[in-house]
């Protein structure tokens, strides 16, 4: 039998959504797939469906982060593949782009929230994985920021900053590893059909959620995770799993004030 591409890999956020979905694809490649999650029954539950190791991790702690890598690798070998895909938004209050507090789940701030989870713990998992990949000459960083890291969220301005901070350090690692082995790759999601933007079924069934709702646009966990898997392995750095957000980029890049405007029309429509 031919050995899988990836022996061992680490998904954050991996008990629900577009996490569990990319942990049961490589688990299904035959990776010994650990399930990291805040919510750590999800993890435990996510974990026994595929065989793997369920964790319970934070991802705004870096102790437990560089914690999590040594006790994995000591216990199962090189981590090939770190996907960090947990991440967290909260939309704007009433005041829009200005406000202080979150909409849906208010919180103390949720500015630091989405700092710490959407971008800092991209860093940490960095910090804790790049001198080892360095020193074995190979590895895979996916970090999931959104399609609001390239073209801004209405709605939610600490979600878009923060993503777009994420696709930013991704270039970085990018451009200062990708020529030593490190497969360094960015996910820009448009709308994927998980609690996130409000899809409520959550179980545990293989639809991970969908429950057949077509909303224009709106992708399955299961198909953003196999595009996730098939194109970070094919080394490619810029995931995008919508094809509409190919477009969306050219045009923002080739007249970014004309886009502004076109965004400001799309506001007051939504509004
Ligand atoms: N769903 C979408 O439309 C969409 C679009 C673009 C990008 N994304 C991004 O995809 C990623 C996955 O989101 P999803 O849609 O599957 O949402 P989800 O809410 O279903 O899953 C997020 C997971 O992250 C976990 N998590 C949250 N905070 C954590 C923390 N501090 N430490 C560890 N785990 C934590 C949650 O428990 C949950 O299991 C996120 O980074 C999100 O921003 C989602």
């Amino acid at each position: 039998m031919k050995e899988p591409e990836i022996k061992v890999a680490v998904v954050t956020g991996g008990g629900h959504g577009i996490g569990r979905a990319l942990c049961r694809r490589l688990a299904n490649d035959g990776a010994l797939v650990v399930v990291a999650d805040i919510d750590e029954s999800a993890a435990s539950v996510v974990a026994a469906e595929i065989g793997g190791v369920g964790k319970a991790l934070d991802v705004s702690d870096e102790k437990a982060i560089v914690a999590l890598v040594e006790k994995i690798e000591k216990a199962h070998g090189p981590i090939d593949m770190f996907i960090s895909n947990a991440g967290v938004g909260y939309g704007d209050g009433a005041s829009g782009a200005i406000s202080a507090e979150g909409g849906m789940h208010p919180i103390e701030d949720r500015w630091d929230a989405c700092w710490q989870v959407n971008v800092m713990a991209h860093v940490f998992a960095a910090r804790a994985m790049v001198p080892r990949m360095l020193q074995r000459g190979h590895g895979h960083l996916v970090n999931t920021a959104s399609a609001a890291g390239l073209l801004s969220q209405i709605g939610d301005s600490a979600y878009s900053a923060t993503k777009h901070a994420a696709v930013g350090f991704a270039e970085s690692l990018a451009i200062d590893y990708g020529d030593a082995g490190i497969v360094v790759s960015v996910v820009c999601p448009q709308a994927v059909a998980t609690r996130m933007i409000g899809i409520e079924d959550d179980s545990e069934s293989m639809e991970g959620g969908f429950r057949g709702n077509d909303v224009d646009g709106i992708m399955r966990p299961e198909a953003v995770a196999d595009i996730i898997i098939d194109e970070a392995l094919a080394g490619r750095f810029l995931i995008l799993t919508h094809p509409q957000v190919t477009t969306y980029v050219q045009r923002k890049a080739s007249d970014h004030d004309r886009w502004i405007s076109g965004m400001q029309r799309f506001r007051k429509k939504l509004l």
